[in-house]
């Protein structure tokens, strides 16, 4: 019997370099017995053969689940691996065979883990430390149910890549500090701070779109589940709202006031059934049905779905909104109410084509204020866009505009992730990261508010030239 002792049980590097070697010395899956290790010191015993480069090949989706599945919690896991692996080394159909019973075991281990991923991405929240060379710093304590924090910690590094942040779990630590990723022991809660000024900004927010009218608890219960409320600082107002929600619908309905536009009503209500995974989004479709089911902010609880962009998936130039408002809302298309028709004028005059562009939005999910039967429109925080940004990336990901133009501040800072106003970057062509060009112009919704029909004239003829010039730079 080879004895293999995993230094950090999770770790796929190390699963892999073992499973490798034994693979190489063809030793049979009954004859490994795998521990975890307490010594931190990984030990291959005489299991320890050199694999020849290619010896063994293995499916390449096997490898990546396995990447995934090695970071269950379950003991047995890095046995059960080897074994599939063994098998599968000799039966290139292995994954195929839906009724196998360690396929099936594996592919519900890999959904537990893909679901633990998408709640960790849903529900650490980074309290601030403070600010060191105009940097500032962050940290979260989080509690996964499996050791994912590898898997996950490149996602915050992407959304988080302008300031320095830790997570801290029980397993282990990522730290980001604006170069590279790197990862330490596991630690405790109290490393990190319990409240901060972020925090009171989530709690107020959550107060104020909580809509005691609408709450599904069971629903709520599942898709949040209470394991995480703890450390959720909107999670400790979530039982004085609900314990107050009855009377607060009592209040509502003797002062006749409804929350939500009547005809959202038969809409249904914001709690999403089923998520979508990250990894499940390879197209501009899928992108729309997980837009719809996202919860990364709070913005869809009362919205009546998620609006994704749409139009040529090749565009060659891609139109960023702000928010969908309340007619896009209703329809799930963007630029469909007023603010539509104003741009629809202004395209046409600029010799643009709706139908050759994409349209989308730095946010995809309307917020507005109830008033009366009124929805009207809020402006989305930095924080929000900046946690949109997500879908926005997948979008320009999918479509590869070689021009953005961004309609309004929401919109530039959707696109760049900075503050910068419209007037410093009009008027100029400026190069994205990641390649492409961007064209800032000011929204269509701001020639509607102008009272002045003299400046709104002079205001519309400098959207329609920002819009020609964007169409002789993509030409
Ligand atoms: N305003 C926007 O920014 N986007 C829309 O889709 C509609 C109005």
């Amino acid at each position: 019997m080879r004895e293999v002792i995993l230094a950090e049980p999770g770790d796929f590097a190390e699963w892999r370099s073992a499973a490798r070697s034994l693979l190489a010395g063809g030793v049979a899956p009954e004859d490994v017995s795998w521990r975890g290790g307490e010594d931190g010191a990984s030990l291959f015993g005489d299991a320890v053969v050199a694999a020849p480069a290619g010896a063994v090949s293995l499916p390449r989706e096997l490898l990546e689940i396995a990447e995934r599945v090695i970071c269950h919690r379950d003991p047995e896991v890095p046995a059960r691996l080897y074994r599939i692996v063994w098998r599968a080394a000799r039966d290139r159909q292995l994954l195929a065979r839906t009724t196998d019973v360690e396929v099936d075991w594996l592919r519900k281990a890999d959904k537990a883990i893909r679901r633990d991923v998408h709640k960790m991405h849903a529900f650490v929240r980074f309290r601030r430390l403070g600010e060191e060379g105009g940097r500032e710093s962050f940290a979260a304590w989080f509690e996964p149910t499996h050791r994912i924090l590898r898997l996950t910690a490149p996602f915050f590094q992407r959304r988080f890549y302008g300031m320095d942040w830790a997570i801290v779990t029980p397993d282990a630590r990522a730290i980001w500090q604006g170069e590279n990723l790197s990862y330490g022991p596991g630690g405790t809660k109290d490393e990190v701070p319990d409240s901060d000024i972020v925090e009171d900004q989530w709690r107020t927010y959550f107060g104020a779109i909580f809509n005691p009218a609408r709450v599904k608890i069971d629903a709520m219960r599942a898709e949040m589940p209470r394991k995480y409320w703890k450390n959720l600082p909107e999670a400790q107002d979530i039982a004085p709202l609900l314990a107050g929600a009855e009377a607060r619908v009592e209040r509502m309905r003797e002062a006749a006031v409804s929350l939500a536009n009547p005809l959202t009503d038969k809409w249904r209500t914001r709690v999403p059934d089923e998520l979508l995974l990250d990894d499940d989004v390879k197209t501009l479709g899928d992108v729309a049905r997980a837009v719809d089911r996202c919860t990364r902010c709070p913005l869809y609880c009362n919205a009546t779905q998620g609006v994704a962009g749409e139009g040529a998936k090749d565009a060659r130039i891609m139109l960023v909104g702000e928010q969908p408002g309340d007619q896009e809302d209703l329809q799930g298309r963007p630029f469909v109410g007023p603010a539509g028709q104003v741009l629809n004028e202004v395209l046409e005059e600029a010799g643009l084509d709706r139908a050759r562009l994409f349209l989308t939005n730095a946010v995809k999910h309307f917020k507005f204020e109830p008033r009366g039967k009124r929805r009207l429109h809020q402006n989305p925080t930095t924080g929000e866009i900046d946690i949109c940004r997500w879908w926005l990336d997948k979008e320009r990901a999918f479509v590869q505009p070689d021009l953005i133009v961004t309609l309004g501040a929401s919109a530039l800072r959707g696109v760049t992730g900075k503050s910068a106003s419209i007037k410093s970057m009009r008027r100029s062509v400026h190069e994205l990261e990641g390649g492409g060009k961007l064209v800032a112009t000011i929204h269509p919704s701001f020639l509607l508010r102008l009272p002045d029909r003299e400046r709104a004239a002079a205001e519309r003829k400098a959207f329609v030239a920002d819009l020609i010039c964007a169409r002789k730079l993509a030409a």
